[in-house]
């Protein structure tokens, strides 16, 4: 993309109704721009971070052996009522009346149809376990949205919804989330904690929350050191070993972590002094194991072995897809802006042209721009007609995690200067080498 062809309006003043930096830095870099309380617009460079992360979240429930499709926003009130749910959601639920009178809401959540969709279809034990997700938009009325994505009225969420014979199926389900949403927050770069969860309006008796730590979390947490150590990294998960997975999950959940709802002071007490972190974090994704709770009223049943209609066992498993934009920023910024990890970087690269209309830095910028394209790096160049220093702090602020600066001086000699956003640090390279290093790096994410 070339930036003068691009839609990217940064504001040179911090908006002052943004209370925390996620939220400042959306709005400075132009990735979003509220259209109601709580209501944005994705504008092109935020789109771009917004389906890498969905991207991502698809990859690894699909390598979890979970099923994609796609519900409604809208939804009947008819389905709600028979789960109880319709007048027990109150006033965060947006309800909406058709031409025909009928009572229609915007999803808040979508335990309902899909209960209503899997009784329709499965009537037998042999065709489970399933478990069905999709990303879709969602509506809660917050009585206060705000720091922008993070707590919206309008926002993204993968859903997911199992269904299983037994409990140990169910259990086995919920363990396939823990350790699928553990390896989707280390691709993204982030360290997320699963800790012990109220069960919440979903109910049940089986709930973690993943939380990322951060000074701006709205949840205060109480941990174990120990868990926040703990890494996937390489190793191979067999989602299909139901003992294996057990063992990762008995790993991640024993150390001590949990919110302020369940905090227990006299289990906390018992951690080791030196390894007692007590900080702030943010909810990124939350599971629910819940048994019957939907099925048994919905009558979403199914024969067993012994030619019995049971109710399925089910679970619902979120990720807050938007949220993780403003948590990634929390986690991964300084004060001149957003520094991407590469793996949802919205653009990998930046060319800064130092001397735009200079024959030998626009010709070289654009073979830069095309080895760059050829190699399948997603590059953005600054051809614009402006002073050095203001490409630098767009590309700064925008955080694309390289920088290739471009000026007649050293192609002189030959060269152009590759900068990690991270650490500041510059190296010389011809530009062959130059694509070459940043292809490597992006090959490896
Ligand atoms: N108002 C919101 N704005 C953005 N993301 C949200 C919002 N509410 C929930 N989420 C995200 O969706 C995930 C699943 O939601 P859920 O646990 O049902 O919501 P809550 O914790 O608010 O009851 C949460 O972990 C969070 O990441
Ligand atoms: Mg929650």
């Amino acid at each position: 993309m070339r930036l003068t062809r691009y839609f990217l309006p940064v504001l040179k003043e911090t908006p002052a109704e943004a209370q925390i930096v996620s939220h400042r830095l959306m709005l400075r870099a132009g990735m979003i721009r509220q259209s109601s309380a709580g209501i944005y617009s994705w504008l092109p460079l935020g789109f771009k971070v917004l389906r890498r992360i969905e991207q991502i979240v698809h990859e690894e429930q699909q390598k979890a052996g979970h099923i994609p499709m796609l519900m409604p926003t809208i939804q009947s009130a008819d389905l709600w009522r028979e789960s109880g749910r319709y007048d027990a959601y109150g006033p965060e639920m947006l309800r909406i009346r058709d031409r025909h009178d009928r009572d229609m809401l915007f999803g808040p959540t979508n335990e309902e149809l899909i209960t209503d969709i899997f009784r329709t279809a499965v009537s037998s034990y042999r065709e489970l376990p399933k478990t069905l997700y999709h990303v879709q938009w969602k509506f809660r009325d917050e009585i206060r949205p705000r720091f922008g994505v993070m707590r919206g009225r309008e926002f993204l969420m993968k859903d997911g919804y199992s269904f299983d014979l037994d409990r140990d199926s169910a259990i086995h389900a919920f363990n396939r989330h823990v350790v699928s949403y553990l390896r989707t927050f280390e691709r993204l770069g982030l360290k997320a904690v699963p800790m012990r969860a109220d069960a919440g309006p979903i109910g049940g008796d089986y709930s973690y929350e993943f939380l990322v730590l951060a000074e701006t979390g709205e949840s205060e947490v109480f941990l174990d050191r120990s868990v926040a150590d703990l890494a996937l990294g390489d190793r191979t998960v067999d989602f299909d070993d139901t003992a294996a997975l057990q063992g990762l999950v008995d790993q991640w959940t024993a150390p001590y972590a949990r919110t302020d709802e369940t905090h227990d002071a006299a289990l906390f007490d018992a951690v080791p002094e030196d390894r007692k972190v007590t900080a702030r974090g943010i909810e990124v994704g939350h599971i629910f194991y819940f048994g019957t709770k939907y099925s048994a009223p919905m009558n979403a049943v199914v024969t067993n072995a012994e030619g019995v209609q049971v109710p399925v066992e089910m679970g619902s498993y979120g990720i807050g897809v938007s949220r993780l934009v403003g948590a990634l920023i929390e986690a991964n910024h300084d004060d001149k802006g957003i520094i991407w990890p590469e793996s949802v970087a919205p653009f990998g690269v930046g060319i800064v042209n130092l001397k735009q209309g200079d024959a030998a830095a626009d010709a070289a910028c654009e073979d830069l721009y095309a080895g760059l394209a050829k190699a399948g790096v997603e590059t953005l160049y600054d051809d614009r007609d402006e002073r050095a220093g203001a490409k630098f702090a767009t590309m700064d602020l925008i955080g694309c995690p390289w920088r290739i600066t471009v000026g007649p001086r050293g192609l002189a000699k030959g060269v152009v200067e590759l900068t990690s956003r991270r650490t500041g640090e510059s190296v010389e390279l011809s530009p062959e080498d130059a694509i070459s290093r940043v292809a490597e790096i992006f090959a490896a994410v």
